[in-house]
């Protein structure tokens, strides 16, 4: 079986990047998990002694707090500074600025849609600098349902398919006069997809690799599904199946934004083993 990786796939800017602050802020904790990967938390604890805590109040004056890439909302941002908590921010800058648009465009008066999921941290974390006209939206049909104000501002989360947001988009404008668009869509996420989307039209059968609350992973499988049906979303090697790669001869391997090298050739040399045996 032939096996053959994306031309783009695993570990973006915005996770190299916090990674690398984690490792350099030793003897840290960070607030909510750094990126959505179990095992490279397990592994900056085990090599950086950088732990998680999922509870603000653990955080005491003089302890550095490591911001996850997701972003925090802006209120426990500021309280982790009146605690005189030393925050190192790690968020994503392509997080940061959906942000910094909710904030202005609230100044301005302008009503906010935010495509997400709203129960997600990044969107918890960018609809908290809105003030309170701001509305989150997880499909076209729940624009339907907004009773908004003239001038409308719209961010999506960044890891949400193009086509979805175009959708949304269309409908805010049939209604309203003044809408101003902001892509923030990520580009390594747009990168991925369309490697994604053009290997799973060749392979017959696609593994994707990624925490099973990584939204970018999810976006991943769904497209490689709407081209391959045998598409399979998993955390690691342990998860494979031997059944899955009978009488296959192309298997296609994509990972999302938050998965590191070392998970992946560990499911590739499984995935030989299985071929071989
Ligand atoms: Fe940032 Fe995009 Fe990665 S938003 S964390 S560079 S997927």
């Amino acid at each position: 079986m032939k096996i053959q990786l994306a031309e783009s796939y695993g570990f973006c800017f915005g996770v190299k990047r916090a990674i690398k602050i984690a490792e350099e802020n030793k003897n840290s904790a960070t607030y909510g998990p750094l990126i959505h990967n179990a095992n490279e938390i397990d592994r900056l604890k085990n090599d950086f002694n950088v732990a998680l805590s999922e509870n603000i109040n653990t955080f005491k004056a003089g302890d550095i707090a490591v911001i996850r890439t997701h972003g925090i909302p802006k209120q426990e941002l500021s309280l982790l500074k009146s605690r005189a908590v030393n925050v190192v921010d790690a968020t994503c800058p392509y997080v940061t600025k959906p942000q910094q648009i909710c904030e202005e465009m609230s100044a301005q008066g302008y009503d906010i849609v935010i495509f997400g999921d709203e129960a997600h941290p990044e969107i918890k974390g960018v609809k908290s600098y809105a003030d309170e006209h701001v509305f989150v939206v997880n499909s076209g049909d729940e624009v339907d349902l907004l009773r908004l104000r003239e001038k409308v501002a719209v961010v999506a989360q960044t890891t949400r398919k193009i086509e979805e947001y175009q959708e949304i988009v269309g409908k805010l404008m049939a209604t309203h006069k003044e809408v101003r668009v902001f892509n923030t869509i990520c580009n390594a996420t747009f990168d991925n997809q369309d490697a994604v989307r053009k290997l799973s039209q060749e392979a017959d059968v696609m593994i994707i690799i990624g925490g099973k609350n990584s939204s970018n992973t999810k976006q991943l499988h769904s497209i490689a599904k709407d081209y391959c049906t045998d598409s399979y979303h998993i955390e690691s090697q342990d998860d494979l199946q031997e059944s899955w790669f009978k009488d296959k001869n192309f298997c296609g391997i994509s990972a999302g934004a938050s998965t590191p090298d070392w998970i992946i050739d560990d499911v590739i040399k499984r995935i030989q083993a299985i071929s071989n045996s």
